[in-house]
C-alpha cells in the first residue's frame, strides 16, 4: 500500500517511488496539511504542522485548538474553506439558505483502496491494474449546510504522480449553491520558486513563461469555454536552483477542457498557497438535497530531477494511463491532410489525385478537411450540416472513400460539431440552438455562432448526423475542430438560478458527445483541434490520443510551440506536418529536410498539395518516411529530454533548438537539432541526456564510436559538424542516430 492512516498520530500518508504527501487531523477535525516534497521513510511527520499565533483575533476566537492557539488563518490547510476563520484565498465557498457562505468542514471518516475511481461525466487518469495505484478518500462534513465534501487522492506506485478531486453531496432538506470548488490545494511552506506556465495565443500556443513568485496574489486562468490558446490548465513550481534536468519541480495539470483557474497566494509567514481548479469567476452550481457534484482531477507530479524528470512522468502517465482506445500505444497512420493545399476549394478527383501520390510516397491515410458538406465552398457558411456536399463530391462520400482505399490508403474526415453558422439549414430549423442571453445581441466569431451543447436534443442531433456520415463509408479518422471562444453563454432550457453552470454543463455536453462517438466507432482515431492548439489538454486526451497541435505549420515557430507543448504532452499526443514553403502563416522559406525533421517528433505528417512536388522533394517525402518507421519506436516510446530552449536561445550567438529521444534500455539515441538563426566563427558543444554512461554508443551514419560518459560530458561539437565544416545555415537541421553496441 502507497498509502497509510497512521491512527495513533491521525496521519495520512501517501508515498510514491520518489515523493511523499502527507497531512493530519487535527484535534478539532481540521485537515493540516504537513508535507509534499522529496521522499522520505519516517512516519512521524506530526511535527511538522504548523500552529502559529495569529493576531486577527477573529481567527483565534473561531478555532481554538485544544493544543493551544491555532488558527485557520495561519496554518497550512489541506482543503481551506470561504469565510470561517482562514483569510486567503479558498478552495470551497458553499452558500447555504441562510445566504452566508461561511464554509467549515471537519473530518467525519475515510477509506483507503486499492486501485483508482473514475469520475463521473468527466475524464480522469485511470489504472489498468489495481496494482498500479491506492486511493484514499476523506469525507467532510459542515454540520450548517450539509454539505458532505469527499477529497480523493490517488498515489501511483510506479510514477511520482498524485492526482486529486473533489465531490460535494448535498445531504441536507435544502438546496445550497457551490460558488468555488477547487480540485486540489497545496501550502507549500515557503516562497523560494519560480512559476512555469504555458502562455500563447492563436498560432503561438504554449511557451514557456518563467516568474519568481511574489508576496500576493498571482496566476492564470481562462474564461473562454476552452482550456485555450492563451493559458494552458498547467503549472510548475521549480525550487530556486532548479534546472531543465535538477532540482524540484512540482507539476499541476488538470484534466479539463474549459474554463479553470491557477490562484497561487503568498501570504504574511511566506506560505505559498497554491490552488487549481474549475475557474470559480464563471462558475456556480445549484445542488438540490441528495445531489452530487464532483470537480475535475488535478494530477500532481513532484520531480526532483528538474523540469524534463517532471515532463517524463507526465508523458507516461497520459500516454498509458489518460489516452485509451485502439490507437493509444498503436502506431499511427502517416496522414496527408488537404486543408492547406486547397482550403474549401476541391473535389473528388482533387482528392483522389493527392491521394494516389501520397500512396507512391508511402504516406497512409488522406483526411478530407474543412469544406465537404451542405454548401461549404467558403469558411462563412454550412456549419450544422453535417451532410456530403455531392456538387464537389460527386458519388458521394462512399464513392469517394473507396477510391482513396483501392489506391491504398485510409481515410479520415473532419467536423466540427460543436458549431452552427447563421447562414446554415439548421440554424435556419432552430435558431434557439445557439448559446445565447435573450435581449443580447449574439457575437460572431470566424462567422459561427456556438451549439448549446448542455442540450440533449442538440447533441442527439449532431451525433445522428455524424452516425449517419461516419456509417455510410469507411472512414477510420475523425478531426474534431472547434473555431471559437463562447460569449453571451446562456442556455434557453435552464432557469435563472442554473444560468453560472453552463460553462461546465457544456463541457460536460461535449464530453458525452465524444464518449457516444467513441463507443459507437471504437476502431476510429479521434484527433481533436480547436483552431489548432486551443483545446490541447488532458480533457481531451481522454477521447482524442493526438490533437493539433497548432495551425502555425511553420517549422521555425514549430520549434518553440513543440518545446512548450512537450512540457506536459508526449509525442504521441502532438500532431505535427510537414507544409509549404514559403509557409502560409508566416512566409518563411525552410528547407523541405528541416520541416520533416521538426513533424517527426510528433505525430507526423503532411499538408501540402503533393501533386505540385518536385522530384527532390518526392525523395525527400519518402526518406521522411522511411525515417519514419526506422525511427517510429525510439520517438514514441523513449524518454524525451530538451536540450536547447529555442526561446531562451534566441540573442545567443546561434540560436538553435535540439532535443533527444532515448530508448527505454538506453540502447538506441535519437538527437536532432535546429538552427534558427546562425552566427560564424562559433564553437557549439551539445551535451546529451539520459544515456548510459558505460556504455559504447555507435554513430549509425558514420560509424564513429563514443561513450555515454563522453556524450554527456562534453558532447557533440557542432562547430566541426555543420554540412560545411562547421559552417550552419538559417534553418538547417541535422539528425544523430546513435546505437549502443
Ligand atoms: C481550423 C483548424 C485547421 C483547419 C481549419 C478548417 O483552423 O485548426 O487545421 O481544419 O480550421 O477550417
Amino acid at each position: 500500500m502507497s498509502i497509510i492512516y497512521n491512527e495513533q498520530l491521525k496521519v495520512f500518508k501517501l508515498d510514491t517511488p520518489n515523493s511523499t504527501y502527507a497531512f493530519k487531523i487535527s484535534p478539532m477535525g481540521f485537515l493540516l496539511h504537513l508535507y509534499y516534497g522529496a521522499y522520505v521513510p519516517d512516519a512521524d511527520l506530526d511535527y511538522l504542522r504548523q500552529y502559529i499565533r495569529a493576531s486577527t483575533t477573529s481567527a483565534l476566537t473561531a478555532h481554538e485548538d485544544v493544543e493551544g492557539y491555532m488558527s485557520l488563518d495561519t496554518a497550512r490547510l489541506e482543503y481551506p474553506c470561504e469565510g470561517a476563520g482562514d483569510m486567503r484565498i479558498s478552495a470551497l465557498s458553499i452558500r447555504g439558505k441562510s445566504g452566508c457562505n461561511a464554509t467549515d468542514i471537519r473530518y467525519k471518516s475515510h477509506k483507503i483502496y486499492k486501485g483508482k475511481p473514475g469520475i463521473k461525466g468527466l475524464p480522469a487518469t485511470y489504472v489498468n491494474t489495481d496494482d498500479e495505484a491506492d486511493t484514499l478518500e476523506v469525507v467532510c462534513t459542515d454540520c450548517l449546510t450539509g454539505a458532505e465534501v469527499t477529497l480523493v487522492y490517488t498515489a501511483f506506485n510506479n510514477l511520482d504522480a498524485i492526482t486529486r478531486s473533489v465531490r460535494v453531496k448535498n445531504t441536507s432538506d435544502s438546496a445550497f449553491e457551490i460558488e468555488r470548488i477547487h480540485s486540489t490545494t497545496v501550502d507549500l511552506p515557503d516562497m523560494d520558486f519560480e512559476m512555469l506556465h504555458l502562455q500563447g495565443r492563436w498560432a503561438k500556443e504554449r511557451t514557456l513563461v518563467k516568474r519568481h513568485l511574489e508576496f500576493g496574489l498571482q496566476g492564470i486562468h481562462s474564461k473562454r469555454g476552452t482550456s485555450s490558446h492563451h493559458n494552458n490548465p498547467f503549472v510548475a513550481l521549480a525550487r530556486d536552483g532548479y534546472t531543465e534536468e535538477s532540482g524540484e519541480v512540482y507539476g499541476f495539470s488538470l484534466v479539463y477542457s474549459s474554463n479553470f483557474a491557477v490562484e497561487i497566494e503568498v501570504d504574511f509567514f511566506r506560505t505559498s498557497r497554491v490552488l487549481m481548479g474549475i475557474n470559480p469567476e464563471t462558475f456556480g452550481w445549484h445542488l438540490e438535497p441528495g445531489e452530487e457534484f464532483s470537480s475535475p482531477e488535478v494530477v500532481m507530479v513532484y520531480s526532483n530531477g528538474g523540469v524534463g524528470a517532471m515532463s517524463r512522468t507526465y508523458h507516461k502517465l497520459y500516454r498509458y494511463n489518460l489516452c485509451r482506445g485502439d490507437w493509444k500505444c498503436a502506431k499511427r497512420p502517416i496522414i496527408i491532410n488537404n486543408w492547406e493545399a486547397t482550403y474549401c476549394d476541391f473535389n473528388d478527383d482533387k482528392l483522389v489525385a493527392i491521394a494516389e501520390e501520397a500512396a507512391k510516397l508511402g504516406i497512409e491515410m488522406l483526411v478530407m478537411d474543412d469544406g465537404w458538406f451542405g454548401t461549404r465552398n467558403t469558411d462563412d457558411c454550412a456549419l450544422g450540416d453535417w451532410y456530403v456536399n455531392e456538387n464537389k463530391l460527386r458519388g458521394g462520400i462512399k464513392s469517394l472513400v473507396d477510391r482513396v482505399n483501392a489506391v491504398g490508403l485510409k481515410f479520415g474526415i473532419w467536423f466540427e460539431p460543436e458549431m452552427i453558422c447563421p447562414d446554415s439549414q439548421l440554424y435556419r430549423d432552430h435558431p434557439d440552438w445557439c448559446l445565447k442571453v435573450e435581449g443580447r445581441e449574439m457575437s460572431i466569431g470566424r462567422s459561427q455562432y456556438v451549439l448549446d451543447m448542455t442540450r440533449q436534443d442538440v447533441r442527439d442531433n449532431i451525433f445522428e448526423q455524424m452516425c449517419k456520415v461516419l456509417g455510410s463509408a469507411n472512414i477510420e479518422y475523425v478531426k474534431w475542430d472547434f473555431n471559437r471562444n463562447l460569449t453571451e453563454v446562456g442556455s434557453a432550457l435552464l432557469p435563472p438560478e442554473r444560468q453560472k453552470e453552463v460553462f461546465h454543463r457544456y463541457v460536460l455536453g461535449v464530453y458525452e458527445l465524444m464518449e457516444r462517438l467513441i463507443n459507437k466507432f471504437p476502431h476510429l482515431l479521434l484527433e481533436n483541434c480547436a483552431g489548432g492548439g486551443g483545446r490541447f489538454d488532458p480533457g481531451m486526451l481522454y477521447y482524442s490520443p493526438q490533437i493539433w497541435t497548432s495551425d502555425d505549420t511553420d517549422a521555425m515557430e514549430r520549434l518553440e510551440i513543440q518545446y512548450g507543448t512537450s512540457i506536459v504532452y508526449p509525442p504521441s499526443a502532438m500532431s505535427a506536418h510537414v507544409s509549404a514553403s514559403p509557409n502560409h502563416q508566416t512566409g518563411r522559406e525552410t528547407p523541405f529536410k528541416t520541416r520533416g525533421d521538426v513533424a517527426m517528433s510528433g505525430s507526423f505528417g503532411y499538408e501540402l498539395d503533393l501533386t505540385k512536388l518536385t522530384d527532390e522533394e518526392r525523395a525527400l517525402v519518402r526518406e521522411q518516411v522511411a525515417a519514419y518507421h526506422k525511427y517510429y519506436d525510439v520517438i514514441q516510446n523513449g524518454d524525451y529530454y530538451r536540450l536547447i530552449n529555442p526561446t531562451e536561445s534566441k540573442g545567443t550567438m546561434i540560436s538553435a533548438s535540439a532535443w533527444e529521444s532515448v530508448s527505454q534500455d538506453k540502447n538506441e539515441v535519437l538527437l536532432t537539432y535546429v538552427v534558427i538563426r546562425t552566427a560564424v566563427a562559433v564553437s557549439r558543444y551539445i551535451r546529451l541526456c539520459g544515456l548510459d554512461p558505460e556504455k559504447i554508443y555507435v554513430d549509425t551514419e558514420t560509424g564513429r564510436e563514443y561513450s555515454g560518459a563522453l556524450l554527456m560530458n562534453a558532447g557533440l561539437n557542432l562547430g566541426i559538424a555543420g554540412a560545411n565544416g562547421g559552417k550552419w545555415s538559417d534553418g538547417e537541421s541535422r539528425v544523430w542516430h546513435f546505437i549502443a553496441k
